[in-house]
C-alpha cells in the first residue's frame, strides 16, 4: 500500500514522518520487555508520545528524524529507523547518529539493515551529512551486529552520559561512516 507521505523508501520498507496512527502501536512496541532489554527502563504512555513529538519537531527542523518505518505491502507500522542529532558531549559527540526500534514481529527479516543502509545513503547523499555515529550498549549485539553490516566501523568503547552509573547499560560502543567529500 504505497502512500505519498514516504520520505525514504527500500525495496519492501517505506520511511515517513510520525503519524497519529503510529501512536498505539509506538506506545505498545516502548512496553515490550523484549524490546526495550537493553534499555535502562520501559516507556510509559505519556513518555512514548513525548518521544514521538520530539521526533516529529526535528524532523521539522532538520528534514530527517528517526522515521516511522512501515511494510510497504501492508501498510503496516513497525517501528523506527532514522538519523537523529545528538548534543550530549561525549569523545564522540556531538554529531548525527542513526537509530532503529522494531516490533518483535518484525525481527529477523533484514527490516532493521535494510532500513539502516538506505538511511546511511541519504546521510550521505540527501542529507549532506559529513559523518553518521552510531551508540548501543556493549551487551547489545544484534544492534552492532546491523551497525557492520551496513558498514559502519567500531570507533571505541565510552561511558554514556545519559545513563545513570550503576546501569548495566552504561558502557556502550559507539560506530561510525565518514563521508569524504570532494571539493566542488
Ligand atoms: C536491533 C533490531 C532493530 C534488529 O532488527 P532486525 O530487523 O531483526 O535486524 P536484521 O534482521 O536486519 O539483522 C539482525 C542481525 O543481527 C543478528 N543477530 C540477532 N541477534 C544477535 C545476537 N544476539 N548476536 C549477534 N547477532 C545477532 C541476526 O542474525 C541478523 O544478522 P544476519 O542477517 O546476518 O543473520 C531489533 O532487534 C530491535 O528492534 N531490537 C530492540 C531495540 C534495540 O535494541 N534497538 C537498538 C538500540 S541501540
Amino acid at each position: 500500500m504505497l502512500n505519498n507521505n514516504y520520505i525514504l523508501t527500500t525495496p519492501r520498507l517505506g520511511l515517513r514522518n510520525w503519524l497519529p496512527s503510529d501512536e498505539t502501536p509506538f506506545i505498545e512496541m516502548c512496553q515490550d520487555r523484549e524490546v526495550m532489554r537493553y534499555f535502562p527502563s520501559l516507556l510509559s504512555a505519556e513518555e512514548s508520545l513525548a518521544l514521538i513529538e520530539r521526533l516529529k519537531a526535528h524532523h521539522k527542523k532538520h528534514g530527517f528524524t528517526y522515521f516511522a518505518v512501515d511494510v510497504l505491502e501492508t501498510g503496516e507500522f513497525i517501528g523506527f529507523c532514522g538519523l537523529a542529532v545528538q548534543a550530549w558531549q561525549s569523545e564522540f559527540t556531538p554529531g548525527v547518529d542513526m537509530g532503529w526500534r522494531l516490533k518483535k514481529s518484525a525481527w529477523g527479516k533484514g527490516y532493521a539493515t535494510e532500513a539502516a543502509k538506505t538511511c546511511l545513503h541519504a546521510a550521505e547523499h540527501t542529507f549532506d551529512l559529513q559523518e553518521v555515529l552510531a551508540f548501543t550498549p556493549d551487551l547489545n549485539l544484534s544492534s552492532q551486529h546491523v551497525m557492520k553490516k551496513i558498514g559502519l566501523e567500531f570507533a571505541g568503547t565510552f561511558q554514556h552520559p545519559k545513563i545513570a552509573n550503576d546501569n548495566r547499560f552504561k558502557t556502550c560502543v559507539a560506530y561510525k561512516k565518514t563521508f569524504f567529500k570532494t571539493e566542488g
